[in-house]
This record gives structure tokens, C-alpha cells and sequence, in this order.
């Protein structure tokens, strides 16, 4: 079984200090040729799990097996299989583009000449031949990172790990990042677990997405999979603006979750919108008010999150604001209606 997958882990945990339960018995798997997205705030354990599923840190209790190998048996066979990328730049400033990415082969013992014609195929890869020979302190933000990838992959890795690669990055800098990722993951059928709090690149970049807060999973498929166990979508009714207030008209309409109001527009999370906007409509005509728009959405990966931890995602520090807790209670009356 542990064969065919790229990462198994059982009852993973981590405690720093025999106090700080970092990660605590997380079970998941990741598929090979996949792109995993470990999907969580600051401080929810994903590098921590990065780092002992690379070899970096040794669990408390649990097991990891990459690329089939236990990890804690065999840390430098796994070392070998695979490419890491750190949250932090590791690239030498002081020594060109070439030289970082033979410097890394030559950790790995690749013989000189391999070596070199390695980091110039890289190099080329990462469109950074031009930069080859100028120090790594001389470039952008983006070729640094892409120099990374490089030197990530010099020993031609099946998994390849990488802890919030394109934080800091502008959305230009990381569209690019991504687009050489998924080019590799087309030429190569490289496996990818990726750790990220941007939501949106975990929807369009993973095929399958795990939620880790607290150091546990709260939740895991694929992005779809996710919206769907939302189970509902969120319909944006804007009303001509001095009419009154519709909200308690909306949340008694069946199928509604919840209802935000804000100037002349209600924000209403209902089980599905299809159903629900002509009920709306009839409902806001009977009450003598025009309707100017509607839009319909399923819900984004940031109100996936917000259902699943109970936070907004970029809410750092511990509980639930006031407007969390309402959209909580709203919408476990919502399924208590179901
Ligand atoms: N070396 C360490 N010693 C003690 N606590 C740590 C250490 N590293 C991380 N932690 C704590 O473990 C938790 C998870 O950290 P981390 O894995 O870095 O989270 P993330 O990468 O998701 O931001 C945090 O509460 C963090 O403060
Ligand atoms: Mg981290």
C-alpha cells in the first residue's frame, strides 16, 4: 500500500520541549504525481510537518514513509529521492547563479562535470541564463526563488517539497514561480506538497488540499470536494439603495444560512443558489423592492477555511472575532433547518 503513495504518514506528531504540540497524530497520504497543498495560518505546524517529512526533524511519536522509505530509518535514502525547498532563502549571495546550483550537486556527490552540465540545463530551465554568472545577491525576488527550484532539483528529486515558496513574492513573481512548477510537473510527473496560506494558489495549483490548524487536519480533498462539503453557495442580491431592510425576509427563505447585510446589497449563503434566487426575487417583489443585480458564487477555499477552523484565514491570535461566531451560529442553524 505505502508503495504507490508518495508521502504516508501515521500519527505524525511533534512536540517541541515536551510542551508545544507543534503537530499532533496527523494521518494523510499523498498520491504520486500529485500536487498536495498543506493549506494553513502561522503557527498551524506545517513546517514542522515539512520538516520531518524531509528528514529534518525527527517526530515525537508516528511515522512518515517518502517515496515508499521510513523516514526514520532511512533519513539519508529519503534525503536522496527527494528536493526542498525552505521558507527562507538559502541560496549563497556570493556566489553566482552556476556556482549555487553545483555547490548543492556536489553535497549530494554528483561528479564535477555532471555537475556542471546539470546546473546549466537548470539554470536554462529557470530562464536564468542571462544571470548565470552574476551573483545570486544581484537578482530579484523571483529569480532568487527560482534559483532555489533549481538547486532544489540538481539530484533530480521524484518529490519535491516546498514551505511557502512564493511568500513575499508579487502576484506577477508567483504566477511565474508556478508556471515553472507545473512545467516540470508536466515533463517529469514530479509529485509536489507544497505548504501555503494562499488560499487561491492552493485552489488552482494542488490537486488535492489538506487543512492543517492547530497542529491538526481539519480537513482535506480536493479543492471542489471542499467547496462541496460547504454545501452551499453565496448569492449577492443588490437592492435600489433607501429600501428597507430585507434580512429577516431572507433568512426566513428556505435553504438560507445566513444573511449579511451592507448598504443596499445582502450577501446570503444559501444550500444552492439556483433555487434560491427566483424564491428571492418573488420574495423582494412582494415586499415592494427592486432587485438591480445578482450574482451567484460557490463558495472560495477562504470560506472553506473559515468553516473548517472557525477563523478567517489571515486572523492571526487565538479565538473567534464577533462576525466569525455569528456566520458560525448562522449557519449551524442553517443545518439544523436542513
Ligand atoms: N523549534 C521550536 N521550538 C518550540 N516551538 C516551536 C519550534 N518551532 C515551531 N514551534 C511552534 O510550533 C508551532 C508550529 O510551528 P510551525 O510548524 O513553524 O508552523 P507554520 O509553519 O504552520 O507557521 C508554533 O506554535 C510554533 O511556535
Ligand atoms: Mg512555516
Amino acid at each position: 500500500m505505502q508503495g504507490s503513495e508518495a508521502v504516508v504518514t501515521e500519527k505524525l506528531t511533534k512536540v517541541y520541549g515536551g510542551k508545544v504540540k507543534a503537530v499532533s497524530e496527523i494521518s494523510f497520504q499523498v498520491h504520486r504525481g500529485e500536487a498536495f497543498g498543506f493549506l494553513g495560518p502561522n503557527g498551524a505546524g506545517k513546517t514542522t510537518t515539512l520538516s520531518m517529512l524531509t528528514a529534518g526533524l525527527r517526530p515525537t511519536s508516528g511515522q512518515a514513509v517518502v517515496a515508499g522509505l521510513d523516514v526514520g530509518k532511512f533519513p539519508e535514502l529519503v534525503k536522496r529521492q527527494i528536493g526542498v525547498i525552505f521558507q527562507e532563502s538559502t541560496a549563497d549571495g556570493d556566489l553566482t547563479g552556476l556556482e549555487n546550483i553545483e555547490v548543492a550537486a556536489g553535497c549530494f556527490g554528483i561528479p564535477r562535470s555532471e555537475a556542471r552540465s546539470r546546473a546549466r540545463s537548470l539554470i536554462e530551465q529557470m530562464q536564468l541564463k542571462e544571470a548565470s554568472d552574476r551573483l545570486a545577491k544581484t537578482y530579484s525576488g523571483g529569480m532568487r526563488r527560482r534559483l532555489e527550484l533549481a538547486v532544489g532539483l540538481v539530484n533530480q528529486p521524484k518529490i519535491l517539497f516546498l514551505d511557502e515558496p512564493t511568500l513575499g513574492l508579487d502576484p506577477q513573481g508567483r504566477a511565474g514561480f508556478w508556471g515553472f512548477v507545473q512545467k516540470l510537473r508536466k515533463e517529469t510527473g514530479l509529485t509536489v506538497f507544497v505548504t501555503t496560506h494562499y488560499l487561491d494558489e492552493a485552489d488552482g495549483m494542488c490537486d488535492r488540499i489538506a487543512i492543517i490548524d492547530h497542529g491538526t487536519i481539519v480537513a482535506s480533498g480536493t479543492p471542489g470536494d471542499l467547496k462541496d462539503k460547504l454545501g452551499g453557495d453565496v448569492v449577492t442580491l443588490k437592492t435600489a439603495s433607501g429600501t428597507r431592510d430585507l434580512s429577516d425576509a431572507l433568512r426566513g427563505l428556505p435553504g438560507v444560512f445566513s444573511v449579511q447585510h451592507q448598504d443596499s446589497s445582502y450577501r446570503v449563503k444559501c444550500q444552492s443558489g439556483e433555487t434560491f434566487v427566483p424564491i428571492a426575487v418573488d420574495a423582494c417583489s412582494r415586499a415592494g423592492v427592486g432587485i438591480t443585480g445578482v450574482s451567484v458564487k460557490r463558495p472560495s477555499l477562504d470560506e472553506v477555511f473559515l468553516e473548517f477552523t472557525g477563523r478567517e484565514f489571515r486572523e492571526d491570535g487565538e479565538g473567534m472575532t464577533a462576525t466569525d461566531r455569528a456566520v458560525m451560529m448562522n449557519r449551524i442553524r442553517g443545518q439544523m433547518r436542513r
